[in-house]
């Protein structure tokens, strides 16, 4: 077996190991069957089904328009607050139905949280608050030494806290791009999410912002579920296990071409676009 075979073997190993384990210490994957999306009578995703499970970090590339970001914001049902945007299919938190009518949008949502391309903290609100605002949202109430602890907690899972502990009423918007990423990161953990969708997190980043967001990544995986859209494919095989690579043309909306182990994707690809793609040759 040469190095590449047996590493996409364990790829394929970990990928089966991740789907099948019984006990993944509470972290629960991510799964969406034949998801099909439109934006008024315009199709964009058609029947994209993928497996994203736990403590695997799962990356959508693909060229511009081809449906990564719709496909992520049905995971965490953005997509139906769009005007005109319907859906079809199935979106599975663990055993959980997240389209099931019975099921709360806000706790939909809880479970799965989501960072956006441009950071987006409130600026005038302190970065202590801003830690806390999406909990605020979700009713809970904390007496003041919980609430430290909470910001102190997810500041450090952030990959903040070293930088901003001694500056934590400053508001959020007295910090640089990178930082407020962080922050936004730190924002949606305090929810305790289940999964983090994350749509190109890092392109509006400097490159050491971004290695600083590329490591969080790295040591959020055993926590949360993590889905990540990104164009630039060298972080894609920094920080991804797997890999799903989308495509769309003028006439077919956007569909899975090939998903698998991501060094598999990139050294080994089942499809010719997918080789095209991950080599640059296009998009
Ligand atoms: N709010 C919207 N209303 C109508 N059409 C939309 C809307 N958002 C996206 N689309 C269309 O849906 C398709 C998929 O767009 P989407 O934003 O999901 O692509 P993407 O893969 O994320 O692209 P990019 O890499 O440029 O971010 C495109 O044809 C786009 O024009
Ligand atoms: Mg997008």
């Amino acid at each position: 077996m040469t190095e590449l075979e047996n590493d996409a073997a364990v790829g394929r190993h970990l990928l089966e190991e991740a789907l099948f384990a019984e006990d993944t210490g509470g972290q629960m994957g991510l799964s969406a069957r034949n998801v099909s999306a439109w934006f008024g009578d315009h199709l964009v995703l058609d029947d994209v089904s993928l497996e994203m499970p736990a403590r695997l970090v799962t990356a959508l590339i693909g060229p511009s328009g081809c449906g990564k970001s719709t496909f992520l914001r049905t995971l965490n049902r953005m997509h139906e607050l769009i005007k005109g945007a319907s859906f079809a299919g199935e979106v599975r938190l663990g055993d959980q139905d997240l389209y099931d009518p019975t099921l709360k949008l806000t706790e939909a949502r809880a479970h799965v949280g989501m960072v956006f391309q441009k950071p987006n903290p409130f600026p005038a609100m302190s970065i202590y608050d801003n830690v806390l605002s999406g909990l605020k949202m979700t009713g809970k109430r904390l007496d003041q030494a919980a609430k430290d602890d909470v910001v102190e907690e997810m500041l450090i899972k952030g990959g903040l806290w070293s930088e901003v502990k001694g500056r934590l009423r400053e508001p959020g918007g007295s910090l640089s791009g990178g930082q407020q990423q962080r922050l936004c990161i730190a924002r949606s953990l305090a929810v305790r999410p289940r999964v983090l969708l994350m749509d190109e997190p890092c392109s509006a980043l400097d490159p050491t912002s971004t290695n600083r967001i590329e490591e969080t990544i790295r040591e959020l995986r055993d926590d949360v579920t993590i889905v990540i859209v990104t164009h630039n494919m060298q972080q894609a095989q920094r920080v991804s296990d797997q890999c799903a690579f989308f495509l769309a043309s003028s006439t077919t909306p956007g569909k899975i071409v090939e998903a698998g182990a991501t060094r598999k994707l990139f050294e080994d690809p089942a499809d010719e676009r997918t080789a095209d793609y991950v080599n640059g040759r296009f998009g």
